[in-house]
């Protein structure tokens, strides 16, 4: 692999032992896919902060290379398993708080911003059509890709650290235009809304292609329901790139044939993943993170009701302060509904918790909530959701 004066110095050790090893990791990461050179990243966004996934190792590793390796490039974090302020309201032991505390802390150090969220997008890191970038969260990967024009492979933990301390990624997969061009059509023959139903779209179109990149027609949706679509494409599907005919900045050639996705079909799907539930151990809300326009909603949808089992709502640091500016997050939390920042259900301690069951409207939390914490999780639509479990 070719790589710069600048890059053999970074891997002769010349900035330190941190970035020695980084680069020593993209180089073989870039040897294992056949990548010729490297290229330089303009932001990267890293995976693996909550400490229930890391563990120990996870967390000694990040504290010995935080002693000397420096972030180059603006590089923000993904969710924690817990809220930085409110963990003791959740009943979030205080040994893991303390552990979850020394990642955020370590990754600190090394400069990495502690936005703790998977939509980066929303809080103050937004790429530019076309540039080249190392985001690790499968949601905000999809979105970056296919929404924004950006480029970007869907990076571990420790390789898009990597990019971070050297501002460098390997050139291969989704960087080069030869990869990312359309692979298989879908015409939506049917009106796809709210995030619940494009969660459902995006099932019924991972049951038919389990790779490559998919090309749509007729669909239509505004950024905070394609954020949910992308998410779920990518949890059911290991998806990380679409396009979209109106939507996607990139310009592709369309694939020949398409394959018809019509109301009736989405029916039986629908009918398929329909589990009746009427109390639910908490709903949780904003997979991905929520946007203020959702939290609007929201307050809308509920009116004067009060929900009677608790609500969880996941959203970037920034959108709770402006959530508090507006007096909108005391309105949502006098009626049962909790804004909280730094944290997402998958990846917090839910077992410790005594959480057994959950509703959402996101395919994601659907996808992942019972794999990760054993929780029986039914999707429904928010205005569904609020009729069953507000009064
Ligand atoms: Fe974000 Fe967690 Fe959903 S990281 S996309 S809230 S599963």
């Amino acid at each position: 692999m070719y790589l710069t004066r600048e890059e053999e110095r970074m891997l002769d050790g010349e900035y330190g032992e941190g970035v020695r090893k980084f680069m020593e990791l993209l180089v073989k990461l870039g040897d294992i896919y056949g990548a010729e050179r490297m290229i330089p990243v303009g932001s990267a966004q890293i995976a693996g902060i909550s400490y229930k996934n890391i563990g120990d190792p996870g967390l000694e590793f990040l504290e010995e290379v935080s002693t000397d390796a420096r972030v180059r490039v603006p590089s923000f974090m993904n969710p924690a398993g817990m809220d930085l302020d409110r963990w003791k309201e959740l009943g979030i032991p205080e040994d893991f708080a303390e552990k979850q505390k020394r990642v955020v802390e370590a990754l600190k150090r090394m400069g990495v911003v502690p936005t703790l969220t998977c939509t980066p997008y929303l809080a103050g890191l937004l790429p530019r059509f076309g540039e080249h970038i190392a985001w690790a969260e499968s949601s905000a990967v999809i979105y970056a890709n296919s929404i924004l024009g950006a480029r970007t492979n869907r990076e571990g933990g420790p390789s898009a650290l990597a990019a971070a301390v050297t501002g460098r990624t390997p050139y291969y997969g989704l960087h080069l235009d030869e990869n990312r061009q359309p692979t298989i059509g879908f015409d939506i023959k049917a009106p796809i809304s709210g995030e619940y139903g494009f969660s459902v779209l995006a099932y019924t179109i991972t049951k038919k292609v389990k790779k490559g990149i998919p090309y749509f027609r007729g669909i239509r949706g505004s950024a905070d329901e394609l954020k949910v679509f992308g998410a779920t494409l990518a949890a059911f599907g290991g998806i990380a790139l679409f396009h979209a005919e109106g939507i996607t900045p990139e310009r592709v050639e369309p694939p020949r044939e398409f394959i018809e996705i019509d109301k009736e079909e989405l029916k039986e799907v629908k009918e398929e993943i329909r589990e009746e539930y009427r109390d639910v151990d908490v709903v949780v809300l904003g997979c991905p993170h929520a946007s203020i326009p959702q939290l609007k909603r929201l307050k809308e949808l509920l009116g004067d009701r009060v929900f009677r089992v608790p609500v969880w709502v996941f959203v970037a640091y920034p959108i709770k302060e402006a959530l508090e500016r507006s007096g909108l997050k005391d309105e949502l939390e006098e009626r049962n509904v909790k804004i909280l920042s730094d944290m997402c259900a998958v990846v917090a301690p839910l077992d410790v918790l005594g959480i057994k069951t959950a509703v959402t409207n996101s395919g994601k939390m659907f996808r992942y909530l019972p794999a990760t914490n054993g929780v029986k999780t039914y999707l429904d639509s928010l205005e569904h959701i609020v009729e069953v479990l507000a009064e």
